[in-house]
This record gives structure tokens, sequence and C-alpha cells, in this order.
């Protein structure tokens, strides 16, 4: 591949496009998109969010300490764009869209109902970075929609046609896969097995409709 110099940016992609709620301190919600977002730790679960001080939501997320990540599906592509683009200082996005808001378990703040995946968020720390500030939270419960969860119990996350950003355009992930965690290193046997397993998985999905 022949490649052409650029200065540095952030040519970076597919990120999540993901909305995130928030509260302030009389308690009204209010939600925005946010791409710059991303996982730092497996233990204990950290996630960051990159957030600009003129967001309506940063003052939120400073005065509560908390956020809910709302993963995003094709279905709310256009309320992704909508939140990303309009503030809540202009416009009551929740009610713009008639979004039906959960209560929060494990943080005051609610989470949308349309989402198959919150993270209640609590925000451990925060650092200034220049155009955005950079803050790290634990994911200190998650929700998820009853749809994804398989027989034995997994999470099917990737059944949910979620939403990516890429420089400028979304995409629904597909719901097939192209192969699995480990698939490159898994011994012959294993491989096998797990393919007759997932015909086995598609063959039941056919007969059951
Ligand atoms: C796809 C997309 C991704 C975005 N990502 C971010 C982000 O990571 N950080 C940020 O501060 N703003 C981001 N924005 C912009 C905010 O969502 C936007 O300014 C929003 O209107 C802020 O709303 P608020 O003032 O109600 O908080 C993004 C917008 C879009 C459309």
């Amino acid at each position: 591949m022949t490649k052409e110099l650029f200065k540095g940016s952030i040519l970076f992609g597919p990120v999540p496009a993901v909305l995130v709620t928030t509260i302030n301190r009389e308690g009204q919600a209010n939600i925005f998109t946010v791409g710059w977002t991303g996982v730092a730790c497996s233990h204990p679960p950290l996630v960051t969010i990159a957030v600009r001080k003129e967001r309506l939501s940063y003052e939120n997320i400073r005065a509560t300490g908390e956020f809910v990540i709302n993963l995003t599906t094709g279905k709310m592509l256009k309320m992704t764009d909508f939140c990303g683009c309009r503030s809540g200082r202009k416009v009551d996005k929740i009610k713009h869209f008639g979004l039906e808001l959960e209560p929060g378990v494990d943080v005051a703040v609610p989470s949308l109902k349309i989402s198959p995946v919150a993270l209640e968020c609590r925000v451990r720390s925060v650092t200034e970075l220049g155009s955005h500030d950079l803050f790290i939270a634990e994911i200190v419960r998650n929700k998820v929609d009853a749809s994804l969860i398989d027989k034995d119990g997994r999470i099917r996350l990737g059944e949910a046609g979620l939403l990516a950003y890429c420089h400028g355009e979304y995409f629904a992930l597909g719901r097939r896969p192209l192969a699995t965690f480990g698939h490159s290193v898994a011994k012959k046997a294993v491989r096998q097995a797990r393919q007759q397993k997932k015909n086995q998985d598609r063959k039941g999905k056919k007969e059951s409709f």
C-alpha cells in the first residue's frame, strides 16, 4: 500500500456512538452523543469519555459525578445524530423524541429504555487535556435487555445491531460475526466444535420461525 502523509489528527475509527444520560443538581435529565469513549481497564471496570467544557452534559457530570452510557443501535440513528447536534440548553431532547427513561439502580442518573445496554458510571477522575476533559469512570452497574440474553445466560451483544461512527459516517454492525475471539490460535478440533455448535444454533433459529 502506498501511503500519503497528513498532519496528526483524530483519523480514528470506528468508535461507538453512544448516548450519555446525565442529570443536573435538580434531577433534570439530559442526553448527548459521545464518540470519544473507550475502555480503560477491565478490573476495576473503567471507561473514559472525553467531553468539551461548554456542553450542558459537562456541567451535569461535574455537578453529580455520575453518568450513564447507553449503547445505541441502528434504530436509534436519528436520535443519536440529533442529540449530538443540539444542546439541552436549547432543546429538551428527551421530550423531543418522547424517550422513556428507566430509573438508575446504583446511580441517580436514569437510562434510556430504548437502549439495549446501559452502563451506570461513577466518575473517578477528570483530566484537562485541551479541547476536551477526560473523565475516567467506574462502571458500577450494567443493565442488559433480556432479549440479548440467550438460554444459557450469555449476553449476545453482537446481535444488538450496535451503531458505530467512522470519520463522519454512521454504520450499524451486522449481526453475523466474522469470527470469534481466539479463533486464530484455536486448535482445529475446537474450531470444528464451535462451527458445529454455530450450525446447530442457526438450524434451531430457523426451525423456530
Ligand atoms: C457522532 C457524534 C459524536 C460526538 N462525540 C462527542 C464527544 O465525544 N465529546 C463531546 O464533548 N461532544 C461530542 N459530540 C457533540 C455533542 O454531543 C453535542 O455538542 C451536544 O449537542 C452536546 O449536548 P449538551 O449541550 O446537551 O450536553 C458528538 C456529536 C456527534 C454527532
